[in-house]
């Protein structure tokens, strides 16, 4: 095992994300300790992360699934042996606050506890703690166990050399952590994402373009240029002076509304979420589900296999010292 990764992680919270972070972690070697406190989750979880495992095609799925021991409580945990932890329990401040005050007093002292949460800032649950400066945020993205992006997101108490580890932790189980210094509303992804999504919805109720036509154009238009490069990069290869002027011309023109469109929380009220109600902009049912997500997967895992290859830019892009 890598001098970076430690022998054991705890991911507490057994759901969506914390079974793809369990993945994550044991499919690079250390073992994992999940907390889960349903009994149904628990009940479900050695199937789904077997399975899982395979899709990711580790190369030893049985011992990767294996290395994953499942606890209904933080009792059950062997705290001493724990070198990293990541809370991704359901998304509720009174919750994450009460399991961050049983952290504050369970985990070894210097071993960083990161939280998983989407839109709650570390310092919002566990402001309190005495061991505030091991706290911070460890975002990944959804599928934990394909998206190499990972977010250490700074909380205002953060140790340095926590932020340090946290990152090195990352990179050891293959991910590309990304430090976002300052906490604000949805961090640095899903910060970007929400601005283009309203963009993308205001198109669409406009009737410029079609749902459909919106996803294809993201999909094989910037969005196919970003797995070889980031948008700056990109802006690098075309010349900043032809987008200046384009967005001259187009920012004041783009969607600058401070709630979601009606047209959403219409779809909302009708009950349409997406896959998961059999509706949403498609109509799904079980087997359309079932196609899509082994679809969804596989092209994630192609689309990983390309970035595993490519390695690390070599020669390493030549950034600006204050642009790294
Ligand atoms: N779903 C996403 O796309 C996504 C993406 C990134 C981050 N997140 C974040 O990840 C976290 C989990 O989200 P999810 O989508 O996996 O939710 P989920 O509902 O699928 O899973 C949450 C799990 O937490 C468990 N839980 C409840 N109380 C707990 C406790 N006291 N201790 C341990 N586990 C407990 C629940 O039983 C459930 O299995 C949230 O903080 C969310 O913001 C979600």
């Amino acid at each position: 095992m890598g001098v970076d990764l430690p022998p054991r992680v705890v991911v507490i919270g057994g759901g969506t994300m914390g079974s793809g972070i369990a993945m994550a972690f044991a499919a690079r070697g250390p073992a994992v300790d999940l907390v889960e406190p349903s009994a149904s989750v628990r009940e479900a979880l050695p199937s789904r992360l077997h399975e899982g495992l395979g899709r990711m095609r580790v190369p030893d799925a049985d011992a990767a699934a294996a290395r994953i021991r499942l606890h209904a409580d933080l009792e059950g945990v062997p705290w001493d042996e724990c070198g990293f932890v990541v809370e991704s329990a359901v998304e509720d401040a009174t919750v994450k606050r009460a399991l961050f005050a049983r952290l504050d007093r369970l985990v070894p002292p210097g071993v960083p506890v990161g939280t998983n949460s989407s839109t709650l800032p570390v310092a919002e649950f566990a402001g309190d703690a005495a061991t505030v400066d091991r706290m911070l945020g460890f975002h990944f993205l959804m599928p934990a166990q394909f998206v190499p992006v990972v977010e250490v997101i700074d909380g205002p108490h953060t140790d340095e050399a926590v932020i340090a580890r946290a990152m090195a932790v990352a990179r050891a189980i293959g991910k590309r952590p990304v430090r976002v210094r300052r906490v604000l509303e949805g961090f640095l992804v899903n910060r970007m994402q929400a601005a283009l999504m309203r963009e993308a919805l205001a198109l669409i109720d406009a009737g410029v373009a079609s749902a459909a036509d919106v996803d294809t154009a993201v999909r094989f238009g910037f969005g196919f240029r970003y797995a070889a490069c980031g948008p700056i990069v990109q802006k690098e290869h075309s010349g900043w002076e032809i987008s200046t002027a384009l967005y001259r011309r187009v920012f004041p023109t783009l969607a600058a509304d401070a709630a979601p469109p009606p047209s959403l929380e219409a779809m909302l009220a009708e009950g349409r979420h997406g896959m998961k109600t059999g509706c949403g902009f498609l109509a799904w049912d079980a087997d359309r589900v079932a196609r899509e997500r082994d679809r969804y997967e596989r092209a994630l895992r192609a689309a990983l296999d390309i970035l595993e290859a490519e390695g690390d830019d070599d020669p390493p892009l030549p950034w600006r010292s204050d642009s790294a």
